[in-house]
């Protein structure tokens, strides 16, 4: 548990990015543009503690040899690029996904209704047999993944086996947030935008409960076959 890979640092995965470095993981970052993947790592190196900041050249390269992979483009058309390119690279990874399912389009940002029903039962559909998938931070403003880590404050996140869940666990945990199994895949809605996890207010603030608000909301945290 001492490093990850994390595909298309734009605003929401840098700030994860840093999450992670800050807490001693290291990190290997790919975006496709190689001037954009220099200034996300300026900014992650800036966050670092004991850890190293990697760019990648290739998908490849930064997957290999990494336990979870954060998936941090935009839903749909650039999440079937990445998968299709990385196919059975993730085989026996964790593919952490962090995706809403918005359309950012020139007229503004449109809310979009997944066929699958949510982000995350989309993204399932285009993983490989034998990776496995794990949801969380879709819930949070890109504000808030940096700031509420230090106050124990409750990360939500879904999982496609308890399997999962355990092997993910710790990634989440090390950052300072409380990772809190909300269930399995089918349940992203709730973590997506507008879902119960998002649009839920609490001590720290919007969508941020800590583990008695939790616990008073959602009930003990779900269990996995
Ligand atoms: N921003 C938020 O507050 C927030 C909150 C919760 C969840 N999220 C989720 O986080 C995800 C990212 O959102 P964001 O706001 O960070 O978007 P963003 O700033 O546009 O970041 C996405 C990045 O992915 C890059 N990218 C596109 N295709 C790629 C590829 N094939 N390989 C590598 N990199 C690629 C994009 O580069 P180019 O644009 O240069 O092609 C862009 O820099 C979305 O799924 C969103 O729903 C965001």
């Amino acid at each position: 548990m001492t490093s990850i890979a994390l595909i298309g640092p734009g605003r929401h995965g840098t700030a994860i990015a840093r999450l992670f470095a800050r807490s001693g993981i290291d990190v290997h970052l790919y975006h496709h543009r190689q001037t954009k993947a220099q200034a996300a790592a300026a900014l992650v190196r800036a966050a670092a503690r004991d850890a190293d900041v990697i760019v990648a050249d290739s998908l490849a390269e930064a997957v290999d040899g990494q336990n979870v992979v954060a998936l941090t483009t935009l839903w749909n058309a650039p999440q079937r690029a990445v998968l299709s390119a990385l196919g059975d690279h993730l085989i026996g990874k964790v593919l952490l996904d962090v995706s809403n399912p918005l359309d950012v389009t020139p007229q503004g940002i449109i809310p979009a209704r997944p066929r699958e029903g949510s982000a995350g039962q989309f993204v399932a559909t285009l993983l490989p047999q034998g990776a496995r998938h794990a949801k969380a931070f879709s819930n949070l403003a890109t504000a808030y993944i940096e700031e509420g880590a230090g106050d124990a404050a409750v990360l939500p996140f879904a999982a496609d086996s308890a399997a999962t869940a355990a092997l993910v666990r710790p990634y989440l945990a090390r950052t300072g947030w409380h990772p809190w199994l909300v269930g399995g895949i089918e349940i992203s809605r709730d973590l997506e935008i507008g879902g119960r996890y998002n649009a839920v207010h609490g001590r720290h603030g919007r969508s941020r409960l800590d583990l008695e608000e939790m616990r008073r909301y959602s009930g003990p945290e779900a269990v996995l076959a």
